[in-house]
């Protein structure tokens, strides 16, 4: 199976020129990579510009819980789905750090795009403090099941998870390839639990300082299925990642 290579652009570039830019960039990437599955998540004003790439999927950055209505300012999962994006990212650290998302909320949000037709890409993770005191597991661990409570158990397949640690978002300190795969396997199990079976071939990403030179070891040694990008997704350093997974 192809590794997904998710590029979360959060909110870069600051003009439509630039964007125009980057995307260009991408497209050289997308022609020359055929062993990966890429999905950008931009912003959503370039959403429309990106629909006009062959070779990659798209996904929101974020929605909103509801299917419509007066709710001033938010973007639905059926506008992002109608608007051709396949996946959305759902309780990224700086969502729940800068917005004050809580795991209920994600799982309102989860449900609401499984309903769209989305696929959600869900991030888990844990701060420096949490690491350091051993207690990572058991957060992570009740991140997953509030985030899934009551999300039906056909949905399996229409989901994936992000192991992005907090410390390492935007740190250029990077999880080594030891505590990423034991962290992946906890994952794992977690899901094997609430899924109740032994492999639900759910897909977990890590994202946090992915660079061109540790993409390939958590893919190939970690046993990821996939990266999520951030910093890195927006120059050249996206194209030299695409050629070494
Ligand atoms: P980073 O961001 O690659 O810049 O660390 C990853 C993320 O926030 O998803």
């Amino acid at each position: 199976m192809k590794p997904l290579i998710v590029a979360n652009w959060k909110m870069n570039p600051k003009s439509l020129k630039e964007a125009k830019k980057l995307l260009e960039m991408v497209k050289k990437g997308v022609k020359k990579s055929n062993k990966n599955k890429i999905i950008i998540c931009p912003p959503f004003l370039y959403i429309p510009f990106l629909r006009e790439v062959k070779g990659l999927e798209i996904g929101g950055q974020d929605c909103y819980l509801k299917k419509d209505g007066s709710f001033t300012g938010e973007i639905s999962p059926f506008q992002l789905k109608d608007m051709g994006c396949s996946y959305v990212i759902l309780g990224h650290s700086e969502r729940r750090r800068y917005f004050n998302e809580s795991d209920k909320t994600i799982n309102k949000k989860i449900k609401e795009s499984l309903k769209a037709g989305l696929i959600p890409i869900i991030c888990v993770g844990e701060d420096l403090k949490t690491r350091k005191e051993g207690k990572a597991f058991s957060l992570i661990k009740s991140q997953i099941k509030e985030c899934l409570f009551g999300v039906p158990k056909n949905k399996k397949g229409k989901i994936i998870f992000a192991y992005e640690p907090l410390w390492a978002i935007g740190s250029g300190k990077s999880c080594s390839l030891d505590n990423a795969e034991e962290m992946r396997g906890n994952i794992q199990k977690v899901l094997s639990q609430f899924f109740r079976e032994s492999s639900p071939g759910i897909k977990v990403l890590y994202g946090g300082s992915v660079d061109a030179d540790n993409a390939s070891g958590y893919v190939k040694e970690a046993g990821f299925n996939g990266l999520l990008i951030g910093g890195a997704s927006l120059n050249k350093e996206f194209n030299k990642i695409l050629t070494k997974v």
